[in-house]
């Protein structure tokens, strides 16, 4: 397939971008025209951001597998839709072409059906990077059931609040995963979970690391076994659901600045049309080239680069179960050089803990089928930038700075790789269709090159998120109602004097930890339910790796004889109520917060102190007790 709205250069870049600011409709119509529609729609957009309402190609028909396999199984059921790589490098790899995507698939879906599962039912994905993970999304798709899949590092806990806001009846998940040299527990989490979900009827558990779990009869069964079943029906093809443009495809909770992670909704059409567009733009994919996006499918940008965009596009996506360093340092470049990869796409905090391993383990590698470099999830700084420009990409890839968010559904701001221009540290340019303005602090938009701002968009694009599932006010007022008219990203931004924008990361009380969003309210709750814990608060610092690390401040009642011990305890509760990926790197106890008199805890001075910036902590004086400052500032970690 090649793509009829695939932007070749610069100056077609202009005119893509001028069109779709001067006619959104027309433009986004054209190219949805090319897609597989069960019905076309009767009106391209319909849009106010003050309830928030939009909704595109309303009354189309379609279905996304279709457009992901069935249209590709003419002239492409014989390339590689997804090609696996195992943890181990010694375990066979797997290659499923579209014909055999599709074949699982319909299988896959023939279980679901068979199980009860039906259109609009929520399915919760608990599962290791296998294929099956893929094929459950999309069996879920071709269903029409929303998929909610989280993250294997997320806990029980995590798991349950999640299951009960979705209220989610089925739960799909593997018995462990292999990561490295650990195998992790799935299906045991999920058994701790169900504890407080009483009403999940059925988990459906694959085979991977045959560690021993417990299968609860009646409501527990094992994926092949369905599958069998299946296969004695005698496996036809799965009819593909006729779904509405708005009918929602999934949830993917995120954090915010508070309260618990928000069930992000996408829809149909909008989500199709905008993950494809971005993919077949930025990385300028060509026939034949095999995609490697490194993220997990457990977040926004494994559903968006490893699954939808690429598989909607009839490209190869490459799948990596491991981690970058096991069995060493050069695990990417080997994937790289065994499998011919043009494509990688993977996050700043990879590129930077594998600087650290030196270049011994890069020049062993050829990497001379890299074409195109991509990163995403945090603003990647220069070093690493240069890094990956020099050591991975010779200098002869483009590299993409791609900046958008789990609620925008795909990339908003980036170069578009050999065709606008890079700028190191920079993700430039808004795509077709996105209209992002700065704003000062009173909502006043700043006009103008050399400024700098909070960052919004003002106008949607197919993707932008529909709702917060379950409570559309909650959507309104974190995203619709800080600035009137405007989608508020959460982030702030400079443009220089050409346009180019440059993010500076988040702007509320949301930090980014190797790339992973966590809220810090999140992080407090979990830290006051451990014992003797009285009061606490949670800021973010400059890690060199992690590109931000988690700074906790604690206020404990108890006896601190072992002050390392309580710290592990402490983190073993942030372990169990959020996940592993929570912990804080630092804990210092204190025994007062600085706090204003109106009892708001003072973040600014916190951060300050935890970035190490003692002398420059600003105006001390409105504080309740500025004597606390001075404790925290002696027992600074
Ligand atoms: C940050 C990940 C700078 C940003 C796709 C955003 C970035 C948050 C970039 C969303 C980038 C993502 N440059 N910052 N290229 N990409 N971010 O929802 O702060 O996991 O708001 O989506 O990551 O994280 P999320």
């Amino acid at each position: 397939m090649s793509y009829s709205y695939q932007i070749g250069s610069l100056e077609q870049y202009h005119e893509a971008y001028r069109k779709s600011v001067e006619d959104p409709e027309g433009f986004w119509a054209e190219i949805a025209r090319t897609f597989t529609w069960k019905k076309p729609w009767d009106k391209v957009l319909e849009w106010n951001f003050k309830e928030p309402n939009v909704k595109w190609f309303i009354g189309g028909q379609l279905n996304i597998t279709e457009n992901c396999l069935d249209r590709h199984l003419e002239s492409k059921a014989d390339q590689p839709a997804i090609i696996w790589e195992s943890n181990d490098p010694n375990e066979h790899h797997r290659v499923l072409t579209y014909r055999r995507l599709h074949f699982k698939v319909c299988q896959f879906a023939w279980v679901l059906k068979n199980n009860g599962v039906k259109k609009g039912d929520r399915v919760c994905i608990y599962m290791g990077m296998v294929p099956e993970l893929a094929i459950a999304v999309l069996a879920c798709a071709r269903i029409g059931a929303i998929h909610s899949v989280i993250f294997g590092g997320f806990s029980a806990q995590s798991i349950a609040d999640r299951l009960q806001d979705a209220k989610a009846e089925y739960i799909i998940t593997c018995d462990g995963a292999y990561r490295g040299n650990k195998t992790i527990p799935l299906k045991p989490v999920i058994d701790d979970a169900l504890v407080t979900c009483p009403f999940v009827k059925t988990v459906i558990v694959h085979t991977r690391t045959r560690t021993p779990v417990s299968m609860i009869k009646g409501r527990d069964l094992w994926w092949e076994d369905e599958i069998n079943r299946v296969e004695t029906q005698g496996n036809p093809d799965f009819p593909a659901e006729t779904m509405d443009a708005e009918d929602p495809l999934f949830i993917l909770y995120t954090s915010g600045s508070t309260g618990k992670p928000k069930g992000v909704v996408h829809s149909s059409a909008g989500y199709m049309i905008y993950t494809n567009y971005s993919f077949v733009n930025v990385f300028q994919n060509k026939p034949g080239d095999v995609h490697f996006c490194t993220a997990d499918i457990g977040w926004i940008t494994g559903h968006s680069y490893i699954v939808y965009g690429p598989l909607s596009a009839g490209a190869t996506s490459l799948m990596f179960e491991g981690i970058p360093t096991f069995p060493d340092a050069g695990r990417f470049w080997a994937i790289v050089d065994k499998y011919k990869v043009n494509i990688l796409y993977t996050a700043p905090t990879a590129i930077r803990s594998l600087m650290v391993f030196g270049t011994d383990f890069v020049t062993p590698y050829k990497l001379d089928s890299l074409r195109v470099l991509g990163t995403v999830g945090e603003p990647i700084n220069e070093e690493a930038w240069h890094w990956y420009d020099e050591q991975i990409g010779k200098k002869r890839c483009p590299i993409v700075d791609t900046w958008w968010q789990t609620e925008t559904g795909g990339i908003l701001i980036s170069n578009l790789a050999g065709v606008t221009p890079a700028i190191p540290a920079h993700a430039t340019l808004p795509l077709p269709g996105v209209q992002p303005v700065l704003v000062d602090e009173n909502g006043k938009e700043v006009k103008g090159n050399g400024v700098s701002g909070n960052l919004c968009i003002k106008f949607p694009w197919p993707s932008i998120i529909r709702t917060t599932y379950g409570d559309h006010e909650r959507c309104r007022t974190t995203y619709f109602a800080t600035y009137e008219n405007m989608y508020f990203t959460g982030d702030g931004a400079l443009r220089d004097e050409k346009g180019n924008y440059r993010i500076t990361g988040r702007v509320d009380d949301v930090l980014n930890v190797s790339g992973h969003r966590i809220g810090t309210a999140e992080v407090e709750n979990a830290i006051n339910m451990h014992y003797g814990v009285v009061e606490s608060a949670v800021v973010g610092y400059p890690h060199e790796i992690k590109g931000q690390g988690i700074y906790a401040y604690v206020i404990y009642s108890g006896k601190r004889e072992d002050e390392e011990l309580i710290r592990k305890d402490i983190s073993a509760t942030v372990s169990r109520i959020i996940g592993p990926i929570a912990k804080p790197d630092k804990i210092q106890f204190v025994t007062g917060l600085p706090k204003t008199r109106s009892g708001k805890i003072m973040r600014r001075i916190l951060r300050k102190i935890a970035e190490g910036e003692l002398q420059n902590l600003g105006d001390t004086t409105t504080l309740l007790d500025p004597a606390v400052v001075e404790e925290i500032k002696t027992g600074k970690q």
